[in-house]
């Protein structure tokens, strides 16, 4: 395989490396390409380098090399703990997520405070969330006008968002959280164009000339939420419920190796970890599920017969056991992963991956998008067929929405379960009808891969009242 000689980052500690090759283009047009057509830019670069290749598309143009053969995947994925660090590839999002986030960390730290987060996204805990998510999706779809068109992203992001917010807090009423959650969706709409995500992979970008400047009022926005968080944490400290089985409660009560709890920082930043990755991704993914059921109408169709088979009323855990509504979310995910790329893998010391001799500081990313649309894995990728996941199982390695290894989405159970359960209302209630018949081209939205538009729908009619949700005082 052809090499070229890199110089090397920040990360790479300026060594020459030898990298598989990739592009020759300047490292400043790549990452462009990268910020403005990523789907483009991959698919280009795996017609012409194939399985392997490397790009400039980091922060400082630091150079990836993008993995999509299963047998690459489970070589980092399955390698020691020890192999590779990712916390450091992050940096770019510690504007959103702050220097404490588990996003940033590696080793020790990250081992120990992802031990500490994950109870509460484990899959007998998520259940407990299930009546939860179909009371606030009838609420929020109770709200919507008839007849009038909405954004579907829009509509799953107040969902998804309130759902997080419970199982964070624990909480749902009260002034501090009506305030909180536009302020969220406001604070990822600063990341939603391209223009403005750019602001993230361009630092010279990151300028704040007052709060109605695109970073000014990113920061404006970031420094009330703070305050709100701040604020529960203060309140959370003097009147601490240790029963309380939250994810504010759980980390409130830790202590690490030396009896410390986690300071006032650091639970800000973790908090704010979970609330934006947990929540974004599950409303861009479900809009993409709405597009794909109504844009292949027999797809809704085979989804209402399957629902009809468990009567009305049916408890939560087994919506989530349906076959076709599962393979649904799956193509969802494999068509429209909402992360491009996992965390980057930064080598740690050499390892040799299909052959190729990588040495430390070479930066490895699983690619999420080019793996689901292997021919060889998936014929016709570019169609969403939910049948295939009913015909065969996928390897971690062949299907890897939620990244894998020590780095995997602590959202792997919570996502699927609540897609399942918020479409499953949500269609059991409403009929609904694109606006548009034209296909929806998915296009960047900050760090992720979200429908261009928002996907534009109306209600039509009210179904049916087949899955009751308990009453509203429960929420
Ligand atoms: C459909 C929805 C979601 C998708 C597609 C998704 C995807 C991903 C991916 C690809 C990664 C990187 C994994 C890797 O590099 O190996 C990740 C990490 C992560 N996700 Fe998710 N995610 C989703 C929902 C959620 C939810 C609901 C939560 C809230 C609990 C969450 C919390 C996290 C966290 C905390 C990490 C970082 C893990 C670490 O650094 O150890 N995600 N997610």
């Amino acid at each position: 395989m052809p090499v070229v000689s890199v110089e090397g980052s920040d990360l790479s500690r300026q060594i020459m490396m030898k990298l598989p090759d990739g592009p020759k283009t300047p490292a400043i047009w790549q990452t462009l390409q990268w910020v403005v057509n990523p789907l483009g830019f991959m698919d280009t670069c795996a017609q012409r380098y194939g399985d392997m290749f490397t790009v400039y598309v980091g922060e400082n143009f630091t150079p990836y090399v993008f993995l999509s053969h299963p047998q690459a995947i489970k070589q980092v994925f399955a390698a020691d703990l020890n192999q590779f660090d990712s916390g450091a590839a992050n940096q770019i999002v510690k504007p959103l997520v702050g220097e404490h986030s588990l996003l940033l960390m590696d080793g020790d730290r990250h081992r120990r405070e992802r031990q500490l987060l994950t109870p509460p996204f484990h899959g007998e805990r998520v259940r407990t969330y299930g009546q939860l998510i179909c009371n606030v999706t009838e609420q929020v779809t109770n709200q919507m006008p008839l007849g009038k068109s909405f954004s579907v992203r829009g509509l799953m992001q107040e969902i998804s968002l309130r759902v997080i917010v419970q199982a964070i807090f624990g909480l749902h009423e009260g002034e501090r959280y009506q305030q909180l959650i536009p302020l969220l969706c406001s604070m990822l709409e600063a990341t939603s164009s391209i223009w403005r995500a750019s602001q993230f992979f361009f630092k010279t970008l990151q300028q704040d000339l007052g709060s109605s400047s695109p970073w000014g009022g990113f920061l404006h926005r970031q420094q009330r939420i703070s305050e709100l968080l701040y604020a529960e944490i203060r309140e959370r400290r003097e009147n601490l419920d240790h029963s309380g089985t939250d994810v504010l409660t759980l980390l409130m009560s830790t202590r690490d190796q030396n009896g410390q709890p986690m300071t006032d920082v650091e639970l800000h930043d973790e908090l704010l970890t979970l609330l934006v990755a947990g929540h974004e991704t599950t409303a861009t993914s479900l809009a993409w599920a709405m597009y794909s059921i109504h844009h292949q109408p027999e797809i809704l169709d085979k989804l209402l017969q399957e629902l009809d088979t468990i009567g009305d009323n049916p408890d939560p855990s087994s919506i989530a056991k349906l076959p076709y509504l599962s393979a649904v979310c799956q193509e969802t995910l494999r068509m429209y992963p909402i992360l491009f790329i996992a965390f980057g893998r930064i080598v740690k010391s050499p390892i040799e991956i299909m052959g190729f001799p990588f040495e430390s500081g070479a930066i490895l990313a699983p690619c999420i998008y080019l793996t689901h649309r292997r021919k060889d894995l998936y014929p016709e990728p570019e169609k969403f067929k939910p049948e295939r996941f009913l015909e065969r199982q996928f390897s971690p390695y062949e299907y890897l929405p939620f990244g894998g290894g020590n780095r995997r989405c602590l959202g792997i159970a919570l996502a699927p379960f609540e897609m399942k359960l918020v479409l499953a209302k949500v269609l059991s209630d409403w009929q609904l009808a694109l606006v548009d018949s034209h296909p929806v081209q998915p296009t960047r939205r900050g760090f992720t891969l979200g429908p261009t538009g928002g996907v534009r729908m109306v209600i039509t009619d009210r179904r049916r009242q087949k899955l009751r949700a308990p009453q509203p005082s429960a929420l």
